[in-house]
C-alpha cells in the first residue's frame, strides 16, 4: 500500500540538510506542512539568521523535494529567518512545541493596481528592452512602477538595470531590488543562472509564482512583466495567477512578423486579457545620409496589428545607443535621446488604456 502522501511529502523533505548537517523535518524546521485535496503543498521553512546565506538553497530545494512527489500540483513555501535573540519555539518552555501557524499566503500582487505583460511571438525582438524602457518611463511620470522579469531561463533584468548581487530576504519575504526608479525582481537576483537552467516546468512556474507573491513588492500602481519569448507555460500561469490588465505585443517588421502578431494576440485573448497594442521594434536604420534604411522590411508589425484589429502603439528604430544603453544598465529613457520621447510616448499609451 503506498504512504499517505503527507508521509511521502516529510520523507521527500527530510532528505534536505541544514548547513548543520540536520534534516529539515526533525530539526523542525519544516512548519505549517499541509497538502489541499487539489494537491497544493504549503508549509513555512523557519530557519536560523545564521543560515540566512542558505535560505535560498534551502527552500529550493525543500521545494524541488515536495514538487517530486507523484500527484503534487503547486508547492508554495516561504522562509522565515529567526534573530538569534528571538527564543526558539519549541524546548522546555513549550514542551508541545506550540507554534504561530505561519501567516497565509496573501493573494497575489494584491497591492499592484495594474499588471501590464509585454510579450511576443518569436524570441530576440526586444521585448526586454523595451519592457525595460517602458517601466522607467511609467516611473519617470510618478507612478510606482515595478518590473518582473518572468524570464527564468534568460533573466536580462540584472542586465538592463545594471544590477547584480542578491535579493534580500527579510522575513521571508524577498526584497525587490530598487533601480532607475523602478521596484525590479528577477531570477537572477535570486539563483545562481546555472541552477535555473536545470529547472523543469513546475519549478519554473513555482519560481514565478514566488516572485509574485513571495517579493515585497509594496504598493504599486502599475507592474510591467517581462516575458520569457513564445507563449509557453510561463505566459499561461501568468494568466492564471493575477488578472492583467492587458498586454502590449513587441515585434519586428518582418513578413514573419504578422504570424508572430497573431500568436501574440491569440494567447492573450483566448484568455479574455485586453490587448493595448502592437510595438514595431528595430523598424528601420536612420542612415548616414539622413534617409532611412529598412533592414526588415516596412511596416510589416504595423499592418499585422491592423489586420489583426489590435492597436498600433508606434515604431522604434534600431538604435546602437539602444543596444550599447542595454548592456551597460543604463536604460535610454534615462538618458537625453529621441529614444526616451518614444518610451514616454508608450507609457502614456499604456497609462491611458489602464485608466480608461
Ligand atoms: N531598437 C533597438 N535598437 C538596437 N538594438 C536593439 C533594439 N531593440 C533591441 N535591441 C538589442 O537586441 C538584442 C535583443 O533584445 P532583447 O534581449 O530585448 O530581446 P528579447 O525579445 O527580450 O529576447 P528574448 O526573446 O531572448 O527574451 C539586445 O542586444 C538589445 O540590446
Ligand atoms: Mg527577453
Amino acid at each position: 500500500m503506498t504512504e499517505p502522501i503527507l508521509i511521502r511529502i516529510r520523507n521527500a523533505l527530510a532528505k534536505v540538510l541544514r548547513p548543520d548537517g540536520r534534516d529539515i523535518v526533525t530539526s523542525g524546521a519544516v512548519q505549517g506542512l499541509t497538502v489541499g485535496e487539489d494537491g497544493r503543498v504549503q508549509f513555512a521553512l523557519e530557519i536560523n539568521a545564521g543560515e540566512k546565506q542558505e535560505a535560498e538553497r534551502l527552500l529550493a530545494d525543500a521545494k524541488a523535494a515536495a514538487t517530486s512527489i507523484d500527484g503534487i500540483r503547486d508547492v508554495s513555501a516561504v522562509a522565515t529567518i529567526h534573530s538569534a535573540a528571538k527564543p526558539q519555539p519549541g524546548g522546555h518552555d513549550n514542551p508541545l512545541g506550540l507554534k504561530r501557524v505561519p501567516a497565509q499566503a496573501p493573494d497575489l500582487l494584491t497591492g499592484v493596481k495594474h499588471v501590464v505583460a509585454i510579450a511576443s511571438g518569436k524570441g530576440g525582438v526586444g521585448k526586454s528592452t523595451i519592457a525595460a524602457n517602458l517601466a522607467v518611463a511609467l516611473a519617470q511620470t510618478g507612478l510606482r512602477t515595478g518590473f518582473l522579469d518572468a524570464d527564468v531561463y534568460g533573466p536580462s533584468a540584472p542586465t538592463l538595470f545594471g544590477v547584480s548581487g542578491k535579493a534580500d530576504v527579510i522575513d521571508g519575504k524577498i526584497q525587490p531590488v530598487r533601480a532607475h526608479g523602478v521596484s525590479v525582481m528577477s531570477i537572477g537576483f535570486l539563483v545562481d543562472p546555472e541552477q535555473a537552467l536545470a529547472w523543469r516546468g513546475p519549478m519554473v512556474t513555482g519560481a514565478l509564482r514566488q516572485m509574485m507573491k513571495d517579493v515585497a513588492w509594496g504598493d504599486l500602481d502599475i507592474l510591467i512583466v517581462d516575458t520569457p519569448p513564445g507563449t509557453g507555460d510561463a505566459h499561461l500561469s501568468l494568466i492564471q495567477t493575477k488578472r492583467l490588465s492587458g498586454a502590449v505585443i513587441v515585434s519586428t517588421p518582418q513578413e514573419m512578423a504578422l504570424a508572430d502578431v497573431r500568436r501574440g494576440v491569440e494567447l492573450f485573448r483566448k484568455t479574455n486579457i485586453p490587448i493595448i497594442g502592437v510595438i514595431e521594434n528595430m523598424a528601420w536604420l536612420d542612415a548616414a545620409d539622413g534617409g532611412r534604411s529598412y533592414l526588415f522590411g516596412e511596416g510589416g508589425a504595423q499592418k499585422a496589428a491592423e489586420a489583426l484589429g489590435a492597436p498600433f502603439l508606434g515604431a522604434v528604430p534600431l538604435y546602437p545607443e539602444l543596444r550599447i544603453a542595454s548592456d551597460d544598465g543604463r536604460p535610454l529613457a534615462t538618458q537625453d535621446h529621441q529614444g526616451a520621447d518614444k518610451f514616454k510616448t508608450f507609457a502614456e499609451a499604456i497609462t491611458g488604456f489602464v485608466n480608461r
